[in-house]
């Protein structure tokens, strides 16, 4: 059948994306069936801390991966500059996932342990005070507004019936322990869990790259 034949009856048209899409759908997908190491947590992946979740959650509201990536490439000059490259298996609890797509600022996802909880402070606070240069935006309101943890124990369990193992011990200590924290407090506690100490990761010898 030509070309114009197809571009000219909408049905064609139709069935023979559906076609194509489903080929190239099947092909990316078929094999993690197979290959499920790629698909399970790396060992010693944690679930986030009742505050680090909150301030995951306050990273999206915020817009932060709208900067930041958080997928360390294979590529050499990501993993000179950024440490080993990510794996699949270290987002399995990941919901949703943050790799991000564009880096106006540097990749974060091993940035935990790289600096002090005062450093972000102030770099949040006053992002020039640290980096003159940087046109990254302040978030002074961080400081003020502070969390009531009354939905923690709830993002908790939705989260445990997609498959994070969370513990009813856990979910029954998520608001105390995120009650009267500020924002910035969960926010800064959730970047030092991006990276090699907190959120151990294989090395980048192991199998299952992305
Ligand atoms: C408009 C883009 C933009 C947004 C939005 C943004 N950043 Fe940044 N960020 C940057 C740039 C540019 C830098 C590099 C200069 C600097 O350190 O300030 C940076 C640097 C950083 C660094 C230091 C990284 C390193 O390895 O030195 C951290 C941590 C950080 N940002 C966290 C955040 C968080 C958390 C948010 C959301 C609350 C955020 N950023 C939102 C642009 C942005």
């Amino acid at each position: 059948m030509s070309n114009s034949k197809a571009e000219k009856n909408v049905g064609w048209l139709i069935v023979l994306t559906l076609v194509a899409v489903s080929i190239g759908g099947i092909v990316e997908l078929f094999p993690l069936v197979f290959e499920q190491h790629k698909t399970a947590a790396i060992a010693g992946l944690k679930p986030y801390e009742a505050l680090d979740l909150e301030g995951r959650d306050i990273y999206i509201r915020e817009g932060c991966h709208v900067c930041h990536t958080q997928m360390v490439r294979t590529l050499r000059s990501d993993t000179a500059r950024y440490g080993p490259y990510s794996v699949a298996g270290e987002d399995v609890y990941e919901h949703p996932f943050l790799w991000g797509s564009k880096r106006t600022g540097p990749d974060l996802s091993r940035v935990g342990g790289r600096y002090s909880d005062d450093w972000h402070n102030i770099h949040l606070m006053d992002p020039r005070s640290v980096v003159p240069v940087s046109n990254m935006p302040a978030y002074p309101w961080l400081f003020e507004n502070t969390l009531s943890g009354k939905d923690t124990a709830k993002k908790m369990s939705a989260l445990r019936k997609i498959g994070v193992p969370y513990t009813d011990e856990q979910i029954a200590a998520a608001e105390a322990a995120v009650a009267g924290r500020t924002e910035a407090e969960a926010l800064v506690s959730y970047l030092q869990t991006l990276g090699l100490d907190r959120r151990p990761v294989a090395g980048s010898t192991a199998g299952g790259g992305r």
